[in-house]
């Protein structure tokens, strides 16, 4: 039943994403985003719909959830150093360079994603279009990278805070991306310092998103943690949700 109503909500969006898009593309979404082909042939349709650059956000965008970051970005976290904060699956979106923008503390914003075009786009969207940031020793750089190989670039808790919009629920959504989705659930917990957090932005139902993530982010003597959710909002008819995950120490037997 929750899987059947995710499912059209997700046919519903990529839908909506892919207009005017061939529909062998909206197929190719339905079954298969976790692929960076897709992602890839994606963002180069997308842009050539258009002379000039558009960010493209799934969802929404950082207005709708600015008070649910900007308060993890704080100062007692570890004082001297840059708070690193890693958008997972960032396509085209604005959200990182937003973060990088408002933040009072200086952060460092890593937006990451698989797919080479999108990564392209975005280093050369902020080079013609320079972003001011609210701290003048934040750093903002766009890389290439596969996020369920996350411990190979990046030591165990070294991020202050993940963010995920729509990329969990990409994985959880194709065909062979379940096993995918876990890997980086359980990776993101590695990487994340123990005052760390996970946020996933997602219009999943909290019966099936809580009882994955309290399934997937324990693993006996090796990992546990904390799993909350709160609403986003409601857009076009679609309830969104924000899963907040801490790591919390393991106990040892
Ligand atoms: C639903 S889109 C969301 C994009 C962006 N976060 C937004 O809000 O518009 C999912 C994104 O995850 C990326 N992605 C899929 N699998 C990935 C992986 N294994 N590692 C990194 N990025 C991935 C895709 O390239 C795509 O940009």
């Amino acid at each position: 039943m929750l899987f059947s109503k995710s499912l059209t909500m997700t046919s519903r969006r990529i839908a909506a994403a892919c207009v005017r898009h061939h529909s062998s593309l909206t197929t190719e979404l339905i079954e298969n985003m976790d692929k960076k082909a897709t992602w890839d042939r994606f963002y180069t349709e997308n842009k050539s719909r258009t002379s000039t650059f558009k960010n493209f956000e799934w969802f929404f965008g950082f207005d709708s959830v600015q008070d649910l970051i900007l308060p993890l970005l704080r100062a007692d976290s570890h004082p001297d150093a840059l708070l690193r904060v890693l958008d997972m699956g960032c396509g085209t979106s604005a959200l990182g360079p937003c973060i990088y923008r408002h933040s009072p503390l200086p952060v460092r914003v890593t937006c990451a994603d698989i797919s080479p075009v999108a990564v392209r786009l975005m280093q050369e969207h902020v080079r013609a279009k320079a972003i001011h940031p609210d701290n003048c020793s934040s750093q903002l750089e766009f890389v290439e990278l596969d996020c369920t190989q996350l411990h190979k670039h990046y030591g165990s808790c070294s991020m202050d805070l993940i963010v995920d919009k729509g990329t969990t629920d990409a994985l959880l959504r194709s065909k062979e991306g379940r096993g995918k989705a876990n890997q980086v659930l359980k990776q993101c917990l590695k990487v994340l310092r123990s005052s760390g957090s996970l946020l996933q932005f997602s219009d999943e139902d909290p019966d099936a998103r809580l009882l994955w993530l309290e399934t997937e982010a324990q693993e006996q003597g090796v990992m546990a943690a904390d799993v909350g959710v709160q609403e986003v909002g409601e857009l076009r008819g679609v309830c969104y949700y924000c899963y907040q995950v801490t790591p919390r120490p393991v106990e040892q037997q």
